[in-house]
C-alpha cells in the first residue's frame, strides 16, 4: 500500500459534476472575475463563520497584505510575527513596507504565548502583531492576547490560513478576530481550484478599505484613492468553493477523525503527538507529532520505505530563512522555534483517507525501531 501525504482529489459524488457545469456556465456568461458568485460566496463564508464582514482575494498571502494595511499599518511600522509560521506571514509585512520582528513560540503548544507578546511589545514597541494559528488549531492563549493587545493599542491581525472552521471555547476562531486571514490554496482545509484567499473583519471601516485595496484602490471606475493591488477572487475559485464549502463540515469530520486515531492508536515512544489545547477545537489540518532531532531523519527513511508520505511543517525558522537578513528588524529567540523545526512530523491526513490506510500508517508507524 502507498499512503500520499495528502489527497486533494477524493471528491464526493457529483460534485465534480456540478463544479464543471457550473464553470460552464461562467463562460458562457462572461464571469471570470468576480460577478454575482463571488459575493455569494463571500456572503456564504461570512455565514459559516459568523464574521461581520468577508471578502474574497487572490490568495492567502495578500489577504494578509490587504489586511495589515486595511487595519493600519503603514510603512516602516514594527511588526511582530511568531518566528515559527509560514513564509508568506513574514514576506507580508515587508511587502507593505513595514518591518518585520519575530518572537519565539513556546515549545509545549508551538503557539505564541501571552509572555512572549508581553516581551515583544515591551522590548519593540510594535504598530501591530500577527497571531498566527498553525495546524488547524488554535493558538491556545488567543484571548489573553487580544485582550492584552488591545491594552496596548498594539493591532492584532490573525493569520488563519490554517484555521478555517476552527473553534475557541465553542465559538468561530476567525469569526471573533477584529481582523484576520485565511488561504484557500487548494491544499487547505477549504480549498479553491487555484490559489485564493479570505478576510474577515469586525469592522465595518476595514472592510471598506480592505475591498478599495484589492480593487486597485478604486474608490471609483477610474478614481483610485488608494495604492492597492489587484487581487480579486476569480469567479470559478468562487464557484468551486460554494458548492466545496456545502461539504466542509463532512471532510473536516474525516480529517478529525484520522488525527485522534493517530494520537489515540500510535503508541511508539519515538514519536510525541501533540493535541490542541483546551477548548479549541481543530479542522485536522495536520497531524502533529515531535521526536527528537536525532531521531527524526532515521523515522522520515522508514516513512520513503513504506510509501508513506510525510511533512515538516515548518523545517525552519523565519528568522533562520536566508531571505529574512535584508529585512528582520530584530528577534527575541529562545531556540524553541529551531528545534520544533528539527522536531515535528505530519503524518498522511486529508479529507476521505480509508480506514485501511489509516491503519497501515498506523500499524506501520507503531513497528518503527528508533
Ligand atoms: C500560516 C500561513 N500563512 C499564509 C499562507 C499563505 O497563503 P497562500 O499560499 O494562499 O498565499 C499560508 C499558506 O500556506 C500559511 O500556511
Amino acid at each position: 500500500m502507498k499512503v500520499p501525504f495528502i489527497d486533494i482529489l477524493r471528491y464526493e459524488n457529483g460534485f465534480y459534476e456540478t463544479v464543471t457545469a457550473k464553470a460552464a456556465e461562467l463562460i458562457k456568461n462572461g464571469h471570470f472575475v468576480g460577478g454575482p458568485v463571488v459575493g455569494q460566496f463571500e456572503a456564504a463564508i461570512r455565514d459559516y463563520t459568523k464574521t461581520h464582514f468577508a471578502l474574497g482575494c487572490a490568495n492567502g498571502t495578500d489577504a494578509i497584505q490587504v489586511a495589515l494595511r486595511a487595519a493600519g499599518v503603514e510603512k516602516n511600522d514594527v511588526v511582530l510575527l511568531p518566528d515559527m509560521t509560514f513564509w508568506a506571514t513574514f514576506e507580508s509585512v515587508v511587502n507593505v513596507g513595514a518591518v518585520p520582528y519575530t518572537i519565539d513560540v513556546s515549545r509545549e503548544t508551538l503557539h505564541l504565548t501571552l509572555a512572549s507578546v508581553k516581551e515583544g511589545i515591551e522590548k519593540f514597541h510594535p504598530k501591530a502583531l500577527i497571531l498566527v494559528h498553525l495546524y488547524g488549531w488554535a493558538c491556545p492563549e488567543t484571548t489573553e492576547i487580544r485582550n492584552y493587545c488591545r491594552e496596548k493599542n498594539v493591532l492584532v491581525i490573525e493569520d488563519g490560513a490554517q484555521a478555517i472552521a476552527v473553534k475557541l471555547n465553542g465559538e468561530s476562531l476567525l469569526g471573533k478576530a477584529q481582523v484576520a486571514t485565511t488561504s484557500f490554496y487548494p491544499a487547505k482545509v477549504l480549498g479553491a481550484s487555484g490559489d485564493a484567499g479570505g478576510i474577515f473583519m469586525a469592522d465595518q471601516a476595514v472592510a471598506d478599505k480592505a475591498r478599495i485595496l484589492l480593487n486597485h484602490g478604486r474608490t471609483g471606475h477610474y478614481d483610485h484613492g488608494l495604492i492597492g493591488w489587484n487581487s480579486r477572487l476569480g469567479a470559478y475559485e468562487a464557484a468551486f468553493m460554494v458548492e466545496a464549502l456545502k461539504h466542509l463540515d463532512a471532510r473536516i469530520e474525516s480529517r478529525r477523525k484520522v488525527c485522534l486515531a493517530y494520537r489515540e492508536r500510535i503508541r511508539n515512544p519515538a514519536l510525541k503527538f501533540l493535541a490542541p489545547a483546551a477548548g479549541v477545537w481543530e479542522n485536522g489540518y495536520l497531524s502533529v507529532a515531535l521526536m527528537t532531532p536525532e531521531s527524526r531523519p532515521a523515522f522520515i527513511e522508514y516513512l520513503k520505505k513504506h510509501d508513506i508520505g510525510y511533512g515538516t511543517v515548518y523545517p525552519g525558522a523565519m528568522s533562520a530563512q536566508p531571505g529574512a537578513d535584508a529585512h528582520i528588524g530584530g528577534k527575541i529567540s529562545h531556540g524553541h522555534a529551531e528545534w520544533i523545526a528539527k522536531s515535528i512530523i505530519n503524518l498522511p491526513c486529508f479529507a476521505y483517507m480509508t480506514a485501511e490506510e489509516v491503519d497501515f500508517v498506523v500499524t506501520t508507524v507503531n513497528a518503527f525501531k528508533a
